[in-house]
């Protein structure tokens, strides 16, 4: 199996606020991996850490063969790994299309271009000279998704991507995520809604003060929900 991101007895800090503790998390490529846990546990840490935003003390991080020294988004996206962070971070004076080209900045090729994004969101394309963040909560998503994608990356950390949306677009975005994933980008699935995790994910890590604390597969059955929002509450 080919690792894409591994963290071993990673402990990070913002300030003097030790958060992650030594914390492990392995995604092989092509898998589809969700991280799950209460508010307040350290799963927005996780991301802030592999991308510099959040103070690496201890421990490692290996993006494929590369083990990152100082983690930054720029050398991140270069290995192949991006982020749709959680609550969006639509470029407000920027349009729908100079959004989406602002992920494509770090150049690395393969399959996504601007008009394969519009195929995966009709809407976008429709959209593409409105200000971002003129954009629906729901539309804003797909536009932080498509971003993500512009890296050609070869796993994508989705940072609560339903939170706050409408079941109906909760739907639509778990049909995209199944759609990339089948296409062979990795997914690591950060999200409160069991129900979207048990459709979109294969194996679940949950976390509890910031470390990694049970593990599992995750099916998409009653049962498979019913261990995974256990999990969570521990
Ligand atoms: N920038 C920050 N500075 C200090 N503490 C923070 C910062 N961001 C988050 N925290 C704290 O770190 C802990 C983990 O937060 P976070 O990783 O956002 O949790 P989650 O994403 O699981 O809800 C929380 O106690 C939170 O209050
Ligand atoms: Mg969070």
């Amino acid at each position: 199996m080919t690792v894409l991101l591994k963290l071993e007895q990673v402990n990070a800090f913002y300030g003097s606020a030790h958060i992650l503790h030594d914390l492990d998390l392995t995604v092989n490529a092509g898998e589809r991996v969700a991280l799950v846990g209460r508010n307040g546990v350290g799963k927005t840490t996780v991301v802030n850490t592999i991308f510099g935003l959040a103070t690496l003390r201890s421990g490692q991080i290996h993006l494929g063969s590369h083990a990152l020294k100082k983690p930054r988004p720029y050398v991140a996206a270069q290995h192949g790994v991006v982020v749709v962070p959680q609550g969006r971070r639509i470029v407000a004076n920027l349009s729908v299309e100079e959004n989406l080209l602002l992920g494509a900045a770090v150049g690395r090729k393969g399959p996504w271009s601007v008009p394969e994004i519009y195929k995966l969101f009709p809407i976008l394309q429709e959209r593409a000279h409105t200000p971002g963040t003129a954009l629906s909560g729901g539309q804003q998503q797909m536009l932080a998704v498509g971003r993500a994608l512009m890296a050609n990356p070869s796993l994508i950390l989705l940072d609560e991507p339903t939170e706050g949306l409408a079941p109906v677009i909760v739907d639509q975005l778990a049909d995209i995520f199944n759609k990339v994933a089948s296409q062979g980008t990795a997914l690591l699935l950060i999200e409160q809604n069991m129900s979207l995790v048990v459709r979109v994910a294969e194996r679940y890590c949950a976390m509890a003060k910031g470390a990694v604390v049970a593990q599992g597969e995750v099916h998409n059955t009653r049962e498979s929900l019913v261990d995974l929002e256990n999990h969570v509450m521990v």
